[in-house]
């Protein structure tokens, strides 16, 4: 009786610790939400093409705003060693993480990028050339007054020639609630480690028509079962293309511009390109960068 007793602690302790090294060795949630969500790559594009576009030359100095885990800044010092980037988060646990998993991998360029923890509505030095504000992030500014004070404060830290890069989600289905799910494919995490594809889902909680409250959750659902619900939560104003540009005219930019992105009817797919639009057809769902010009 002893000896089962024995045995079957052991095997409970075994098991525990299989249990223990499996949950270890999964991608955490800062590794699958940056292999579902961000696209730096893309969004790096962009803001050059729309800085060449206005000003005829390439930039080198760029503040990511709402950096968490500063993958868009970490993209741009590899880009060019001519580029310097601060990723500025309220939050200690992202850049904990960006300086442990990102800094490291980086290299020489890791040097020419800071990682600042402050809120963003705070004027920095040096002044910028481009200062982003990506994922929809500033709907954390409830108030139009919060939201004025957030685009002023990055319109000071910009250089005379400088750009606010801001995106915005809308459509027939940015009020409604429900979920969405995608598969996204195996990649490697910014520590080198294989991640196994994986199934992201969107869900929108809750809106509020009055005071267009948004909120919104992020799930993850892995390979062997396991799964993290609301591995991040957010609590959003659903603020308007018109709103905001409104807000960034107030906060001194001197125009403001709207490039929306591409569809693909027939394969029911971004083409990926972004646009510069006075006028669009509104569909269920779309997606839009909208820069703050100095
Ligand atoms: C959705 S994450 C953005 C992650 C990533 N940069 C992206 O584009 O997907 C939003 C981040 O904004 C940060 N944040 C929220 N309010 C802030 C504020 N007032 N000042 C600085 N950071 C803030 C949060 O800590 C969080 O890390």
């Amino acid at each position: 009786m002893g000896g089962g007793v024995r045995s079957s602690t052991g095997g409970g302790r075994s098991r525990a610790r299989a249990s223990r090294l499996r949950r270890r060795s999964r991608p955490d949630r800062y590794v699958l939400y940056e292999a579902a969500v961000q696209s730096v790559e893309h969004d790096l594009d962009f803001c050059e093409r729309v800085y060449r576009r206005h000003r005829g030359r390439s930039f080198h100095l760029l503040r990511e705003d709402f950096c968490g885990t500063a993958a868009l800044a970490g993209a741009w010092v590899i880009r060019d060693p001519a580029n310097r980037a601060w990723g500025v988060d309220a939050d200690r646990g992202p850049l904990v993480w960006a300086a442990r998993q990102r800094l490291p991998r980086l290299g020489a360029a890791g040097r020419r990028l800071v990682l600042e923890r402050r809120d963003v509505r705070s004027r920095t030095r040096p002044r910028v050339d481009v200062v982003t504000a990506l994922n929809f992030s500033y709907w954390v500014f409830l108030r139009r007054p919060e939201l004025i004070e957030y685009f002023a404060a990055a319109r000071r830290s910009l250089r005379p020639d400088g750009m606010l890069v801001a995106n915005a989600f809308g459509g027939t289905e940015a009020m409604d609630v429900g979920s969405e799910r995608r598969r996204v494919g195996a990649s490697t995490s910014v520590a080198g480690d294989r991640v196994p594809g994986f199934t992201y889902e969107w869900e929108q909680v809750a809106f509020n028509p009055i005071d267009h409250r948004l909120r919104c959750h992020i799930h993850f659902r892995l390979r062997d079962g396991s799964r993290l619900l609301r591995a991040f939560r957010y609590d959003w104003r659903l603020w308007t293309v018109p709103e905001i540009r409104e807000a960034m005219a107030e906060a001194g930019f001197r125009a403001s511009e709207v490039y929306v992105e591409g569809w693909d009817d027939e394969r029911n797919r971004s083409t990926q390109q972004y646009r510069l639009r006075t006028r669009c057809e509104n569909q269920a769902s779309w997606l839009a960068f909208i820069v703050g010009v100095s």
